[in-house]
């Protein structure tokens, strides 16, 4: 095995050969995806990002007992002609006309024998995979999804660049800012006691890239938060990072919809309508009862409040005597047939989300029977079907509670319907599968019962609607919204952002209703209300969420599968085994002692 090509080069890729091809000298490089000697000759299939290609070996070939020593997962180079398969040709194959008669073989290097196969319906446990990473995104599936996630970003450069965009760095290592989430601190040597926070995302120094005149930036950015992980949440994420000076929303909404649509157009062939649609945060709410809805299908939440007001079930009526008391109830249409077991489980999902329980009734005979429908008087069962004008077989499902609690939990239940019935297809072909919607005009601030007391919604560097400051004067913050908008694809939040607080005053007012003091606003962002106080100009911004982009156009289940080394639901990298106990040397270094033992 040489360690040297010595000239030997690559001419074609094993995805390139076609039937014009044919009789050409030719040199592929790759991996052993399969070998098959059927006596008489052998067949290699050649595989490397590009696709696969068949090489032939006769068995009266000098090469041959070479090339039978050949195993799946070796690394070699061929030479060889390209010969047409003619009948046997494999449509299937982009390759599938020709295939390549061996004349030299170099091996560049042998393979153990891989901890599982390299197909896509691989059945191998996913932390064995994750172990074996760069075996796995060796898989056609993965090492797709890595591609597209390239492409994807060329597009983003291109289409920002167009418009005049810089991309911009960040610091990595910065100071603890209020987003959310926990942050990643890395110690100080240099200063013992003191630590720096990975950025959970460039905000602040975006918007100081602005007070420094930059005017349009962005960046494709690393976020690092220490949050509770799910499926569309990773702990080290890619924000494509935007922000805008003298802008308007609907201004780097405008490109940003530029930019969605030339990605649409460009990876899935899929051409979007612009403007995309859009829609209130209150309006999200009420029918959807969430703020991030598929608006690909119906099955809308109403308040059906007023009709069962006096009811005599009296889980409504109690919970309706409350100030923020509601009942809010869906039409499930008659295809989906809902056991008592399914209802059963359909609660359990309302109740994850603090629900206490999902009360149903059925239509049946035009009117409606079984479950809760004993205790409805004839006004309250004609009122919920002139409301729902249902079907025959349908079925209604309710949740009472406060306001929030009822609206979430019955669009989660709605969400669930959707999933299990198979209403909502995971790989969008058309446009018809792209539920795209920008949500507007966010509550400014939510309040916590736990924490009693406000928080921003979106981060406290976000403006207010410009008439509503009046309410911070009032107190009435409830009723202040902000210029914040999000972009929802298919039920999931892709982005979102805000036009910012370019003035101090303003800014300070907001800390204020935040409870947060001028001291401890200085203490914490003196660098920003400094800024602000030199002639910031008016800006805004928002940011997407890279991995949830590429899990959405790839249709993948995780966003494991589009991140090449993610990490696990214990923020473990199992391949590196990263996190790991260090050398006490460095510990002491850093002036910190763990009351962990290692294990
Ligand atoms: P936000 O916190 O909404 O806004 O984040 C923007 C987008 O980043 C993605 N995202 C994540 N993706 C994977 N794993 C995570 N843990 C994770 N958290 C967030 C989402 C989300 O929409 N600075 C503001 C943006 C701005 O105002 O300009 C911000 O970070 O897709
Ligand atoms: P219970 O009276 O608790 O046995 O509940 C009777 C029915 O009402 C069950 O189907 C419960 O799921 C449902 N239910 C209970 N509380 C609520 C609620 N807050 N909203 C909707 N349905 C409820």
């Amino acid at each position: 095995m040489s360690e040297f090509l010595n000239g030997f080069k690559r001419t074609h890729t094993c995805g390139a050969l076609r039937a014009e091809d044919v009789d050409k000298v030719v040199r592929l490089m790759g991996w052993v995806q399969d070998y098959r000697n059927l006596g008489g000759f052998l067949f290699i299939v050649l595989r490397d990002r590009y696709g696969v290609t068949q090489v032939r070996v006769d068995a009266d070939s000098p090469l041959y007992a070479q090339a039978a020593k050949v195993r799946a997962e070796w690394c070699i180079g061929v030479e060889g002609v390209v010969l047409s398969r003619g009948k046997d040709a494999n449509k299937k194959l982009a390759t599938g006309d020709i295939e390549v008669e061996m004349r030299e073989l170099r091996i560049f290097n042998a393979s153990e024998t891989t901890p599982f196969a390299i197909h896509d319906d691989v059945d191998a446990a996913e932390a064995l995979r994750l172990k074996y990473r760069y075996i796995d995104l060796r898989r056609p599936c993965l090492n797709r999804n890595i591609v597209l996630r390239s492409q994807i970003t060329r597009v983003i450069r291109r289409v920002l660049e167009s418009h005049d965009f810089l991309d911009l760095e960040t610091p990595v290592l910065g100071k603890s800012t209020p987003e959310g989430a926990r942050d990643y601190l890395v110690p100080s040597r240099v200063q013992p006691g003191k630590f720096y926070a990975l950025p959970q995302s460039p905000q602040l120094f975006k918007q100081l890239y602005m007070c420094a005149g930059f005017d349009r930036y962005y960046q494709i950015a690393r976020c690092f938060r220490d949050e509770d992980l799910r499926l569309d949440r990773q702990p080290e994420f890619t924000q494509i990072d935007m922000e805008m000076s003298f802008i308007d929303p609907e201004d780097i909404q405008a490109i940003c919809e530029e930019m969605i649509s030339t990605i649409f157009a460009e990876i899935l062939g899929i051409h979007l309508p612009r403007p995309f649609k859009r829609m209130t945060w209150d309006e999200a709410m009420d029918r959807y009862g969430v703020d991030a809805p598929d608006i690909r299908f119906g099955m809308e939440l109403h308040d059906v409040s007023d009709i069962v007001r006096k009811s005599e079930f009296k889980v409504f009526s109690s919970v309706l005597s409350e100030p923020k008391g509601t009942v809010r109830a869906i039409c499930v249409p008659a295809s989906v047939k809902l056991s008592r077991k399914d209802i059963a489980s359909l609660e359990e999902v309302a109740k994850t989300y603090g629900a206490k329980g999902l009360a149903w009734t059925k239509v049946e005979k035009s009117t409606l029977e079984g479950g809760i429908a004993k205790f409805l008087t004839p006004l309250e069962i004609d009122g919920l079907l002139k409301t729902f004008a249902p079907e025959e077989g349908s079925t209604l499902l309710f949740v009472s509670d406060r306001l929030n609690v009822a609206r979430n939990a019955l669009g989660r239940v709605r969400k669930e319907i959707a999933v299990r019935n198979a209403w909502v297809p995971k790989l969008m072909r058309s446009v018809e599968d792209v539920g795209l919607v920008w949500i507007t005009d966010f509550p400014m601030f939510e309040w916590s019962d736990e924490d009693n007391r406000w928080y921003a919604m979106h981060h406290p560097f976000t403006a207010p609607r410009p008439g509503d400051w009046d309410k911070f004067d009032s107190g009435e913050l409830d009723k202040v919204y902000a210029m914040a908008y999000d972009l929802v694809l298919n039920g999931i939040e892709l982005g979102g952002g805000s036009i910012r607080i370019h003035n101090i005053q303003n800014q300070q007012k907001v800390f204020k209703a935040l409870g947060i003091g001028e001291d401890e606003a200085r203490a914490k962002f003196s660098f920003l209300l400094d800024a602000l106080s030199f002639g910031a100009p008016p800006h805004g911004g928002l940011a997407f969420g890279l991995d949830r982009m590429v899990m959405l156009l790839t249709g993948a289940d995780s966003l494991r599968d589009v991140i090449a080394f993610p990490k696990t639901n214990k923020a473990a990298d199992l391949m590196t085994e990263a996190p790991s106990g260090v050398d006490p040397k460095q510990l002491d270094e850093l002036c910190i002692s763990s009351n962990v033992s290692d294990d």
